[in-house]
């Protein structure tokens, strides 16, 4: 016998502690991270839907003036007013990369003291808010914090438009590698040999020019806060590591859910493949893909050209009959192609996740999703049973 069809996303919303949703840029991540968090609190479950960009569009969907580091509620009288039920309650909040890079120093310091020191570094300041993935480690790591918080039933997180789609997915382990690296190595036992000290010496001639130059570049003290940045990393060594792995454990562990989504464009369609592909590879779960903005055919015009031909000449005498049913009919085969190829794409796609991962699609809709209620209505194709 073989296993009933999955349903669509409704029953990962129900058995998960946190949804994930990943893919490419613009494919329409947010949107389907957003309509998974109404979805789910509409049904009753406590939701936090956490995003990583100020995603202006969808806050005005939730009914909030702007995405903020702070949780905010999104108020049950506007699932009423889009004519839904809101059975559970939803918060919404943006990451705060720098303050979750804060919280972790704080966390894995030796002592408050070290942590502080730390904290104030300039150089620590730059590594904080603008070293490149360090924004993908730090969705990884509140994801690990904010599981624990007992307020939430359900945590829907939406992931950064990365160059690299997959960056967060190791980011933990790459955290690890950096800090861990023969270089930073190099620089702690040369901290260490000089009993804390910084100097030129201990860098040998080659090297201490270089610094001399960058120290040049970026004023004085720099090499002091170098220094000091090294030595609190040093003290941080043990925490990160641990924290990293427990992190990485909780990307593979069965309450979390990875929802893969893509376009029907080919060039999104084959990230998607690679996506799903390395998903498998990490170790982790792939419990839905959603193919999002499908075209589908239309019907063919019933009437006759002649017909309507007649009927541009009464509606819009000012316009030539000819050319505008000539307009018209190509402008039906466009989306006719455009139909058969998203078809084509799709369905390469559901062949290749296979039926034991959930696969459902959204219709590309005239307008852009701008509301609780258009939110609501991507909801509806994405837990629609397949
Ligand atoms: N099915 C759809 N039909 C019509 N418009 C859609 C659909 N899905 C998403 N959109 C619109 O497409 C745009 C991009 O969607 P979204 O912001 O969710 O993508 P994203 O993957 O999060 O992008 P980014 O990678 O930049 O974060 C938005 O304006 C959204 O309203
Ligand atoms: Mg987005």
């Amino acid at each position: 016998m073989s296993a009933p069809p999955p349903a669509g996303l409704g029953e990962v919303l129900r058995t998960h502690r946190v949804v994930v949703t990943v893919g490419s840029g613009g494919v329409g991540k947010t949107t389907t991270a957003a309509a998974l968090a109404v979805q789910a609190a509409a049904s009753g479950r406590r939701v936090l839907c956490l995003t990583i960009d100020p995603a202006k569009r969808l806050a005005n969907s939730l009914g909030l003036d702007a995405m903020t580091t702070e949780e905010q509620v999104v108020d049950p009288a506007l699932f009423a007013a889009n004519g839904l039920e809101c059975k559970g309650h939803l918060s919404a909040m943006m990451l705060d990369s720098k303050k979750t890079f804060d919280d972790l120093v704080r966390d894995t310091a030796s002592s408050p003291d070290k942590a502080q020191r730390i904290l104030d570094n300039r150089i620590y300041h730059y590594v904080s808010s603008g070293l490149a993935g360090v924004q993908e480690y730090m969705a990884m790591e509140k994801l690990y914090a904010v599981r624990e918080d007992d307020r939430f039933d359900l945590i829907v997180l939406d992931t950064p438009p990365t160059s690299n789609a997959l960056d967060f997915l190791d980011a933990p382990e790459r955290m690890v590698e950096a800090i861990d690296s023969p270089a930073m190595r190099w620089f702690i036992e040369a901290m260490d040999s000089s009993g804390g000290r910084f100097s030129m010496g201990i860098l040998g001639k080659g090297a201490g020019i270089v610094m001399k130059g960058l120290s040049k570049l970026t004023g004085a003290g720099f090499l002091e806060q170098v220094a000091e940045f090294v030595g609190g990393l040093n003290d941080l060594f043990g925490g990160f590591r641990s924290r990293a792995a427990a992190v990485s454990g909780v990307l593979r562990s069965p309450e979390v859910a990875f929802v893969v989504v893509t376009s029907p464009a080919p060039m999104a369609i084959r990230e998607a493949f690679f996506f799903s592909d390395r998903l498998r590879e990490l170790g982790m779960r792939r419990d839905g893909v959603v193919v999002n903005g499908v075209h589908y055919l239309l019907s063919e015009p019933s009437a006759k050209e002649e017909t309507l031909r007649a009927a541009v000449a009464e509606a819009l005498p000012e316009v030539d009959p000819d050319s505008a049913v000539d307009r018209m009919s190509r402008a039906l085969e466009d989306e006719r192609l455009r139909a058969v190829a998203d078809r084509i794409e799709s369905d390469r796609l559901r062949a290749r996740v296979g039926k034991e991962t959930t696969f459902v699609e959204v219709p590309a809709f005239e307008e852009d999703v701008h509301d609780l209620r258009a939110l609501a209505r991507v909801a509806s194709h994405l837990v629609a049973a397949a």
